[in-house]
């Protein structure tokens, strides 16, 4: 395997463990280029399906189970707590309310730290410690920040966290610290801490942000146990968050290589949803603009998208484009709306996972989704990542509530 850059133009090559985050020639994303693996189609599967039987801990692990597409590590190099294996959970309420017969949902929010980014962080510190890191960082609007403290901590690695300051869930800052990670508060937005981090390229850290090539492997293998789960035959549609775009980038990556390599013989059509007030990829593509345009100052409720220059667009858009998919925002209404009937249905997630539902809801008022169609849905984070949130939607609530009692009570005497 060996890292190469994104850009098809450039396509400049360089060794696996080189460290770089970015092509030296042209500045553009990294990505590793995987050899072509040594079994079958049919050998992988039943292969992958044996190691569910084994007690070796990268046969536990939901992402080493799928080694054969990641970089080769040492057993004992890599760092794991048992990611992935993460269920697929039938909606029922959630499909009414979005208008289709046949929704499950699967729910990265019941990993290890409670969210997608462990999925990626467990190759990603693999790489940090085989390159003998002594210290990793990362910028985050909340979860990563948790993930990469945790993952440190296993590693015995120091790990610092750049988080925009006021505007991080304290659930999330409060496992960062549990996991005893320095914190570095940045003065703006996500963007301003991953540029605050990014300038310190001097200083010997490994940086852990989701344009680290690596941490794309990992978030990769969702797609390969989603799929294994469902017997390889692809969902009509796949519907997930988007914020800086990783996840969208490493999703894409998974279904071409799963055609490639004749895993699957179709993937399903890719739906990205962010929120109204941090869409930079939704105005893009609503205008078929062929750069995407930053917000400046990106506004929602779910913290963990509020985010307005995301990196790895043209890797997301590739994906999207060609599994003839689309991407779209939802309110901040929208999303408190949807969150509240994933709690309904006993599934629960936090607010960024929700802009899911609400934009399949949004396809199927518009009749661009079918009612018959297959949906999977990727939660990203648990209930409990923003519980502020929940308390104080359920204040509101309980307040208009009581005003409309006083009202109707006034009328009456
Ligand atoms: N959902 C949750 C719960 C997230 O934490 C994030 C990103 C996303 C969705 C969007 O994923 O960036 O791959 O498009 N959180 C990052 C963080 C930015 O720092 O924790 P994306």
């Amino acid at each position: 395997m060996q890292l190469r850059c994104f850009d098809p133009n450039c396509a400049t090559t360089l060794p696996l463990h080189a460290a770089a985050l970015e092509c030296p020639r042209c500045h553009g994303l990294l990505e590793v280029e995987v050899d072509a693996p040594q079994q079958s189609a049919s050998e992988l599967k039943e292969l992958w399906a044996q190691r569910r039987r084994s007690r070796d801990a990268r046969d536990i692990s939901g992402v080493w189970r799928y080694r054969e597409f990641l970089p080769a590590y040492a057993a004992d190099e890599v760092v794991t707590l048992g990611e992935g294996n993460t269920p697929l959970v039938r909606g029922h309420r959630t499909a009414e309310f979005a208008g289709v017969s046949d929704l499950q949902f699967k729910h990265l929010g019941w990993n290890p730290t409670g969210c997608f980014k462990d999925l990626g962080m467990t190759v990603g510190m693999t790489e940090a410690r085989h390159m003998k890191a002594t210290v990793v960082a990362c910028a985050s609007t909340g979860n990563t920040a948790a993930s990469l403290a945790a993952y440190a901590a296993r590693a015995g690695v120091a790990g610092r966290v750049y988080l925009p300051a006021g505007q991080v869930s304290l659930n999330k800052l409060a496992q960062a610290l549990d996991f005893g990670a320095e914190i570095v508060e940045v003065e703006g937005s996500f963007d301003d801490a991953l540029n605050t981090l990014l300038a310190k390229t001097s200083e010997g850290i490994y940086f852990l942000n989701s344009i680290n090539p690596f941490r794309v492997e990992g978030q990769k293998t969702t797609m390969f146990e989603l799929l294994d789960q469902l017997n390889w035959k692809a969902p009509d549609y796949l519907v997930l968050p988007g914020g800086n775009l990783g996840n969208s980038a490493a999703f894409s990556k998974a279904f071409e290589e799963m055609l490639r390599f004749g895993l699957i013989d179709r993937a399903p059509k890719m739906i990205v949803v962010q929120a109204a007030g941090a869409n930079p990829f939704a105005q893009m593509w609503r205008t078929g603009a062929a750069m995407l345009t930053p917000v400046a100052e990106p506004e929602t409720i779910a913290t963990a998208i509020r985010i307005g220059n995301p990196r790895s667009w043209q890797k997301a858009l590739r994906g999207v484009k060609a599994t003839g998919g689309q991407v779209l925002d939802v309110t901040d209404a929208e999303i408190g709306e949807a969150k509240a009937v994933i709690g309904r249905d006993g599934i629960g997630c936090e607010p960024a996972s929700a802009a899911t539902l609400a934009g399949l809801r949004k396809l199927r008022t518009s009749g661009e989704i079918p009612a018959s169609a297959s949906v999977v849905a990727i939660l990203t984070g648990h209930v409990l990542k923003d519980t502020n949130f929940i308390i104080q939607s359920h204040q509101k609530q309980s307040q208009h509530h009581q005003e409309n009692q006083a009202e109707a009570n006034h009328a009456h005497s």
